[in-house]
């Protein structure tokens, strides 16, 4: 078996998926009808064309566009269920989705639609497809502390349908210094911590998530090659890093592929994983991740396991999940 046929075929979890950053210009064309929303845009393929993104920003305008066709509940659960169904797909067997509820509340959602109908999905993703999945709330970084501290409160009643909390949107001049005190109230409340941080941003936003958010992984984390003693640090702690290559290249972190530093950071002993951000908007979803950056980084087989490995070490489960995952990683190796 080949590299890139392992890489399709191997277990694995997926732990870095915008759940909104999953709908298909299709789906948001079928909910904006069905729901009677107005789109900028003529036809699904007048809108695809516009996924011509330079940073970060050129696509966080057109994501949270697209979100604005989410109103009831079906239309979260709709959306997270087709994710899913590509999920099992690529032989995803666990799923850590991210969510972005400030994004709904603020067009006058609540929060029980958002999290009745995604937990919903998580739940008949279990029972009918066995994917075994969790929900991480996200807190907009371009919006201020005290409405991520209202955000929090919003959630508390529905405290078992989310296992932690983490950080995203604009990150260049929205440092996690800036979250310090909300994230310090959810690690009092027993939650899981991740922030997004060197994905434009420098190493010192990664420091900042560790040291003062005290997060347990960090999503994109490609910045930390600058930093040797970030390296160095985090092939110490084998604090995970959730990356995501396809995302890297359409907003032009990285030029081209071939250029992408997850083979560096596995080399230097990093706790790497590979996921999709975005699939929806970013040309693929975990085995066009894992297949394409094989193929462009010229990854070995066992660069493949250990990958697989990795996303079931920095899954948010408890030990014995973890070791079935296990389990199931070295099977796929001797089939
Ligand atoms: N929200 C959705 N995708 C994101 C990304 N790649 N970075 C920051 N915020 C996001
Ligand atoms: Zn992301």
């Amino acid at each position: 078996m080949s590299a890139t046929e392992l890489a399709r075929s191997i277990p694995k979890a997926e732990l870095h998926i915008h759940i909104e950053g999953s709908l298909e210009p299709e789906l948001i064309f079928a909910l904006a009808e069905r729901n009677g929303v107005s789109l900028p845009y003529a036809s699904v393929e007048a809108l695809r064309a516009a996924y011509a993104f330079t940073d970060l920003q050129s696509f966080l305008d057109i994501y949270y566009a697209g979100a604005s066709v989410l109103l009831q509940e079906g239309d979260f659960y709709d959306m997270a269920w087709a994710y899913f169904e590509r999920a099992r797909a690529d032989n995803v067997v666990h799923a850590e989705l991210f969510f972005d509820p400030q994004t709904h509340t603020a067009r006058g959602v609540s929060m029980g639609i958002v999290m009745e109908g995604l937990s919903r999905a998580c739940a008949d993703a279990k029972q009918k497809l066995g994917v075994s999945a969790s929900l991480i709330l996200c807190f907009l970084r371009h919006l201020s502390e005290e409405d991520a501290f209202t955000t929090l409160e919003a959630a508390l009643p529905y405290r078992e349908h989310f296992i932690g909390v983490g950080l995203d949107s604009s990150e260049l001049g929205h440092p996690p210094e800036k979250f310090e005190r909300v994230f310090a109230r959810c690690r009092d409340l027993g939650l899981k911590l991740v922030a997004h941080a060197g994905e434009e941003g420098p190493p010192e936003y990664m420091w900042q998530a560790i040291d003062l958010l005290k997060v347990q992984r960090i999503d994109h984390g490609i910045a930390c090659l600058q930093d040797p003693l970030l390296v160095a640090e985090l092939a110490h702690t084998r604090l995970p890093l959730t990356v995501c290559p396809l995302s890297n290249l359409k907003l032009c972190v990285v030029d081209d592929l071939r250029d992408h530093p997850l083979k560096k950071m596995l080399e230097a002993g990093l706790c790497v994983t590979v996921n999709s951000d975005d699939p929806a908007y970013f040309g693929g979803y975990m085995n066009a991740n894992f297949v394409q950056t094989v193929e462009a980084l010229n990854l070995s087989k066992e660069d493949v396991v250990a990958l697989a490995r990795n996303s079931f070490e920095a899954a948010f489960v408890d030990s014995e999940q973890r070791r079935r995952f296990m389990q199931m990683v070295s099977a796929a190796q001797t089939a």
